[in-house]
């Protein structure tokens, strides 16, 4: 279910009408078209709802920030009890800033750098996920030169191919993802070899938007099965990380079941002395976001309906780039018959389209539109193309309202333009 509910007559966040929620940011910032607006009492049950599932195993669930690490929303998940996951040097620092400590910090990424196996060793991390055997030689210099052992998990490729569009499956044989189960089990059994390094953990993260668990039971198998191994080949694991992959519902049919995949995966570790990781990204955050996004023009050729918004691919990829689907729905419905619109931003890409021949009441320009189940991977992967700026971040919960992120101006995009003589 979505995050947003629908009131006496439009859509709410955390107590407050996102059409009021608008208006206030105009007031703001008066050339905004569109904005982003997340329910942190959403986001606050979800969390919890995340936990509890979990409990009995007493997991590490580290957010994986990657999803949308907007300070105010950090704020929440760390204050429900789950940790951060990271994939870059940026998201380590964000997790530090967001009050995380080093114990609820992991660190994962296929490009390791020199700066982020210094910073894992110096400031502290749970675990970092290594990608390849070849790392554990930078994560050694960088544990040495800390002079503090660093917890280190394997990332294997299990071979798990899962359903869903390809650039979200990473499980596969041909995923730029991990190591080998047969190269993972030989570093084990050299682990010796890293002394600074406590080489005990396997990681398996095999793809997002996972509906059906059942590709992370196989991955389950894979990690236990390994871990199995490893200890008859006298090198025992202690450290068995999930990822992520929760999958949500954003065209109003299935769920994850998690309780259901939180029981299987209790019992399946019972008995067994490890250590567990998740990492929930999409599952927390997707359904307590809306991107609100004013219409700009309505356009009719040969019979076709165009519906213009004041957002566009550049806000929200994840249409062209996976041609994800969202719901969108008209804040407040005009009075009328639904007839099919396309959707589409004002980018010049014939890619910017949110949805193709969607049933639509009328709409006029000025009204508002919410596109639905856009916390995960929306603002995180908005760019400037087209010369536009990154849109407002908007938090409601408790029946406050509060602008989280400024929407970016012309400005703000031209400071960055300076020249620096360099010397070559
Ligand atoms: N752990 C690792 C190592 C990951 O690479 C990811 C996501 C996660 C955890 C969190 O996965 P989640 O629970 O969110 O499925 N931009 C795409 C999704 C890319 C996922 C990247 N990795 C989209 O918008 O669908």
């Amino acid at each position: 279910m979505s995050g947003v509910a629908r009131g006496a007559a439009t859509l709410e966040a955390g107590g407050i009408a996102l059409d009021r929620a608008f208006a206030a940011l105009k007031r703001l910032e008066p050339s905004a078209h569109a904005c982003w607006c997340y329910d942190l009492d959403a986001l606050d049950r979800r969390a919890h709802r995340f936990r509890r599932a979990f409990e009995p195993l007493g997991p590490l669930a580290a957010y994986a920030l990657k999803a949308n690490a907007l300070p105010a929303l950090l704020e929440r998940v760390r204050a429900a009890g789950l940790g951060a996951e990271a994939g870059s040097l940026g998201e380590l620092e964000a997790a530090r800033a967001a009050g995380f400590a080093a114990a609820l910090r992991v660190l994962n990424g296929n490009g390791r750098t020199a700066e982020e196996a210094a910073w894992a060793a110096r400031e502290g991390v749970h675990s970092v996920n290594a990608d390849s055997a070849a790392e554990l030689d930078l994560l050694e210099r960088g544990a040495a030169h800390a002079g503090r052992p660093l917890r280190v998990a394997l990332r294997v490729n299990p071979g798990v191919a899962t359903p869903g569009h390809a650039y979200v499956a990473t499980g596969h044989d041909q995923a730029k993802f991990g190591m080998s189960p047969a190269d993972a089990l030989e570093v084990w059994q050299a682990r010796d070899r890293w002394p600074h390094l406590v080489l005990d953990g396997v990681h398996v993260h095999v793809g997002s938007q996972l509906l059906d668990p059942a590709p992370l039971g196989a991955a389950l198998d894979c990690a236990l099965g390994l871990a199995d191994e490893a200890a008859r080949r006298g090198a025992a694991l202690g450290l068995v990380n999930l990822g992520g992959g929760f999958g949500v519902d954003y065209e109003g049919g299935a769920e994850f079941p998690l309780e259901a995949w939180a029981a299987e995966l209790i019992g399946r570790a019972r008995g067994r002395d490890l250590a567990w990781v998740l990492e929930p990204g999409r599952w927390l955050v997707a359904p307590v976001g809306t991107l609100i996004a004013e219409v700009l023009w309505v356009k009719r050729r040969d019979g076709r309906r165009f519906v213009v918004l004041g957002a566009g691919m550049n806000d929200l990829l994840r249409p062209a780039l996976y041609h994800a689907r969202h719901r969108i729905v008209p804040l407040r419905a005009r009075a009328g018959a639904a007839e099919p619109a396309t959707v589409v931003g004002p980018v010049c890409e014939s890619a910017d389209v949110f949805a193709a021949d969607l049933p639509l009441p009328p709409l006029e320009p000025g009204d508002l539109v919410a596109i639905l189940d856009t916390g995960a991977y929306g603002a995180a992967m908005a760019s400037n193309y087209n010369g536009r700026g990154r849109l407002a971040e908007l938090v409601a919960g408790g029946g406050a309202l509060t602008r989280a992120r400024a929407g970016e101006t012309p400005a703000d995009l031209a400071a960055r333009d300076r020249a620096d003589r360099l010397d070559p």
